[in-house]
């Protein structure tokens, strides 16, 4: 069952994780790659799609590290950057659909954000697929659990990020 963490603010979420472990257990046993994925999903709409996913023992991987975030317009493209420098394989932003954001408008500055962000890192010679917007809402357990499924695969099929890792987060 993946790890839902409940604690105040996403920046200081992210500074105190230890992406490393993430995936190791899996890859100690089958000695193959698992991805590690960080999933920032807005409160009130795809965290709570997550939860409902859990509830149901709908399946998708353990190694996802679910970041509660207020609204997905709460996500900073510098957590994304943060998150790559730290380890992670790919980043998936949920939140509510376009017209559900509990603060109205959260969810579009998300969607101007992120393609903005996709296409610096496309300029940077990394690959879009490792970043994703989703909308889901609290209602859409199996749409959650599907959507993180089909993520990881995506990102087993990309590898492991080389590109932005930095060593020096490794604990
Ligand atoms: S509250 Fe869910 S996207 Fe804004």
């Amino acid at each position: 069952m993946p790890v839902i963490e409940k604690t105040a603010s996403p920046e200081a979420m992210l500074e105190k994780e230890n992406l490393a472990y993430l995936g190791e257990a899996d890859a100690k046993k089958e000695s193959t790659f698992t991805p590690k994925i960080v999933a920032f999903c807005c409160n009130w709409c795809s965290y709570a799609g997550a939860d409902l996913a859990g509830n149901n023992r709908a399946d998708y991987p353990a190694d996802i590290k679910i970041i509660r975030v207020p609204c997905s317009g709460r996500v900073n493209p510098l957590f994304i950057m943060r998150a790559f420098e730290k380890g992670a394989d790919g980043v998936i932003i949920c939140g509510c659909h376009p017209g559900d954001c509990h603060y109205t408008t959260g969810n579009y500055y998300t969607r101007r954000r992120m393609a903005l962000l996709i296409s610096m890192l496309d300029y940077l010679g990394v690959d879009k697929g490792r970043v994703r917007v989703e909308w889901v809402s609290a209602s859409e357990g199996a749409r959650f659990a599907s959507i993180m499924n089909e993520f990881a695969d995506t990102i087993k099929n990309l590898g492991r990020n080389v590109r932005l890792e930095d060593i020096r987060c490794r604990n």
